[in-house]
């Protein structure tokens, strides 16, 4: 829906069909078997399940090692989160059945002390079920700069976690679990920003870790990036990431996953944003950019003969970037809007045969060519920051809508 949206406000005279399409699109989410949390208080057990099980996945591997209990009471607290995450599943409807089933998987992992790897698999698979059950979060536009958030940690945080974050301030001694140390890597890899985000919102139950209720949204995402960021360190050379990520993407998994499963950005550079998090907000690509990058990307993976993957990416390349500017390039020269449009299309339906590969190419290279002229007329004229800020949220498709995309375009 969140898609209808961005289409009716950008090309508020392009509504006609696509209207249409976005009426049977939010029809069949509807009544699509995945139902979107809709009450806050489904939104807050949802948030939490996915809360204990990013806690299991962390926190599993000092409790067992080799298949042997290497720490009794982190072994207690497993059997008990991963029990909670099944009480919490068990509801009678279809959403839940399979969260459910993963939820005993967990349990039974556990209980026969399987391999991390394997905890965390499947605890990685539970969040991003429960995440495509939620509503997308109202995300920052902006963080607090480096020095208002370092003295809200200061102020707030330091006694507990220590100046530096590593968990020494003068209340910690005597407490337990001891303040978490932010500047432990391994630690740091498996948590998500919106994990962070949660904890320092709700606080820790049976822990020393308050709800922090009375910062305001910006000040506690501002201090989960912070603490996100303290294990790393900024690589100088990254000013530029190679890709664009969304920022729901990079809120929702751990530095660990987006590694694994993202392709293009490196390991260094996943490192380089979480220490150097402004990055994300103020070098946003153009929309023109992501779109070259999401044209190159789809041109390797039909190279690969992976074509599913290719349409996937050609379809960002339109909706993430090229959509986004299509309204400014039209007052500038419509000839070629309507031109970069068309081959645009085109180059969806080429994708999908594999014989056609030097149509492909040349089609391809045309392409970028007047993606080309179409960024200097536009740089000639400084692009909107909210078009800027909206191509880097919505960098990757969501995902099951591709499908419906694809009916409608081909
Ligand atoms: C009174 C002590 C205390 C204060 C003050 C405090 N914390 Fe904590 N914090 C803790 C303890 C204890 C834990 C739990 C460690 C555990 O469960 O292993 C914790 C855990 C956390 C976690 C979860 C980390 C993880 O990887 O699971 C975050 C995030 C966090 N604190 C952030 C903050 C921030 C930000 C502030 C200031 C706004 C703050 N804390 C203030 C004691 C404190």
């Amino acid at each position: 829906m969140q898609f209808c949206w961005n289409v009716r406000l950008i090309r508020q005279n392009h509504i006609g069909i696509k209207s249409l399409f976005c009426l049977v699109l939010m029809a069949t989410i509807l009544f699509s078997k995945l139902s979107i949390a809709s009450t806050i208080d489904e939104v807050v057990q949802l948030r939490q399940i996915a809360q204990l099980a990013e806690y299991v996945g962390v926190d599993y591997a000092s409790a067992v090692d080799n298949g042997q209990v290497i720490n009794d009471d982190e072994y207690q607290e497993m059997l008990e989160f991963s029990q909670l995450i099944v009480e919490k599943t068990s509801i009678n409807n279809n959403d839940f059945r399979s969260l459910n089933e993963k939820a005993s998987a967990l349990q039974r992992a556990i209980s026969t002390k399987q391999n991390v790897n394997v905890v965390r698999q499947i605890t990685s698979e539970l969040r991003i079920s429960l995440l495509a059950m939620m509503p997308e979060l109202p995300l920052p536009k902006r963080l607090l700069s480096k020095e208002a958030t370092f003295s809200l940690f200061e102020n707030n945080c330091a006694s507990c976690h220590g100046i530096s974050g590593q968990g020494n301030g003068v209340l910690a001694s005597g407490l337990e679990p001891a303040p978490t140390d932010f500047t432990d890597k391994t630690r740091a890899e498996n948590r998500s920003l919106l994990g962070l985000f949660d904890a320092i919102s709700n606080g820790l139950d049976d822990t020393a870790m308050p709800a922090f209720t009375q910062l305001k949204e910006q000040q506690k995402w501002s201090l989960a990036f912070y603490v996100g960021g303290l294990a790393f360190k900024s690589s100088s050379e990254l000013t530029n990431p190679s890709q664009s990520i969304s920022l729901q993407n990079w809120i929702n998994y751990s530095p660990l996953k987006l590694s694994t499963e993202t392709d293009g950005l490196t390991k260094n550079e996943i490192e380089g944003l979480r220490a150097n998090p402004t990055l994300l907000f103020t070098n946003q690509s153009s929309p023109i950019a992501i779109t070259k990058t999401q044209l190159a990307a789809a041109s390797n993976a039909y190279k690969n003969e992976e074509y599913e993957k290719a349409k996937t990416l050609a379809v960002s390349a339109y909706l993430d970037g090229f959509e986004l500017i299509e309204n400014s390039l039209d007052a500038r020269d419509k000839d070629l809007r309507k031109s970069i449009e068309g081959n645009l299309i085109k180059l969806r339906q080429v994708l999908s045969n594999a014989q056609q590969v030097n149509q492909f190419e040349s089609l391809m290279e045309i392409t970028v060519g007047q993606l080309h002229d179409a960024e200097e007329l536009l740089t000639e004229t400084t692009l909107s920051n909210e078009a800027l800020f909206t191509a880097s949220l919505v960098i990757l498709l969501r995902e099951g809508l591709e499908a419906l995309l694809w009916l409608y375009w081909l």
